[in-house]
């Protein structure tokens, strides 16, 4: 084992967690490509497989990314479609990103999505407020207690999902993360009666041991929905 594992498993200053962490984050091939290629997380990788399979992103399309911190999906987006049309929230702030309208919002609190909405129609040419594809990358941290995280992660999801059926244009796409046995009936139901196409993928990058999955739907069907009307 190289010296500067040992050590780290020796060190007294990190509890095992920590250490077990640590240790995944070294060895971790995806962590060593996204600095050397300037992405701020492991990721990015993840939306990069979800575009290659899937093919989401173009030039001058609008996205929304829920739950952008530290911002390695924003950078990849704004790559994609150009300075300006991607909006960004989390919980955390983050350092900015040259192209990207940032805000710092808590997703399940009231009026988020009228926040979400405004700065959509700040962007040029968009001032009705629609988007081309929301992303959902957002995970709540763990409590422990299976019931409320599976819970914290179904709410997310729905909320996202209900955003995604008011600002979404007409073929519009969406990509949300969830966990194994925390996708409900009730989610996948909406997602089919307002899509075209409706798929699970589990990127590559995406640890073999998380239970995370993402859902990816394509040819959002206007007809559904009152888009913008407030909820
Ligand atoms: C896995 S990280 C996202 C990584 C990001 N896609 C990237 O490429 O850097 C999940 C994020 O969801 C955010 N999040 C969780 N619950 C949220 C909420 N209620 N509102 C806003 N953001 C939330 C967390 O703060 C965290 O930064």
């Amino acid at each position: 084992m190289p010296q500067k594992f040992q050590t780290l498993k020796k060190s007294k200053k990190f509890s095992k967690s920590s250490q077990k962490w640590l240790l995944r984050q070294v060895n971790d091939p995806f962590v060593e490509r996204a600095k050397i290629e300037g992405w701020r997380s492991r990721a990015t990788f993840k939306i990069i497989e979800i575009d290659k399979k899937f093919n989401l992103f173009k030039k001058n399309k609008i996205v929304v990314d829920l739950g952008c911190a530290p911002g390695g999906w924003s950078q990849y987006c704004v790559e994609k479609v150009g300075m300006g049309n991607v909006v960004a929230i989390d919980l955390l702030e983050i350092p900015p990103i040259a192209g990207v309208n940032f805000l710092q919002l808590d997703f399940l609190e009231k009026g988020v999505d009228e926040k979400i909405i405004n700065e959509l129609k700040k962007i040029k040419f968009n001032k009705n407020g629609y988007c081309d594809l929301v992303l959902s990358d957002m995970a709540s941290n763990a409590t422990g207690d299976h019931n409320t995280d599976h819970l914290r992660i179904i709410d997310l999801l729905e909320q996202s999902l209900n955003l995604a059926n008011r600002i979404l244009k007409e073929n519009g796409s969406f990509v949300g993360k969830i966990f194994q046995g925390g996708s409900s009936e009730e989610v996948l139901k909406l997602l089919r009666q307002n899509f075209v196409k409706v798929k699970y993928f589990k990127p590559e990058s995406s640890r073999k041991d998380s239970s995370e999955t993402y859902l990816v739907a394509q040819g959002f069907k206007t007809k559904n929905i009152n888009n913008l009307d407030p909820k």
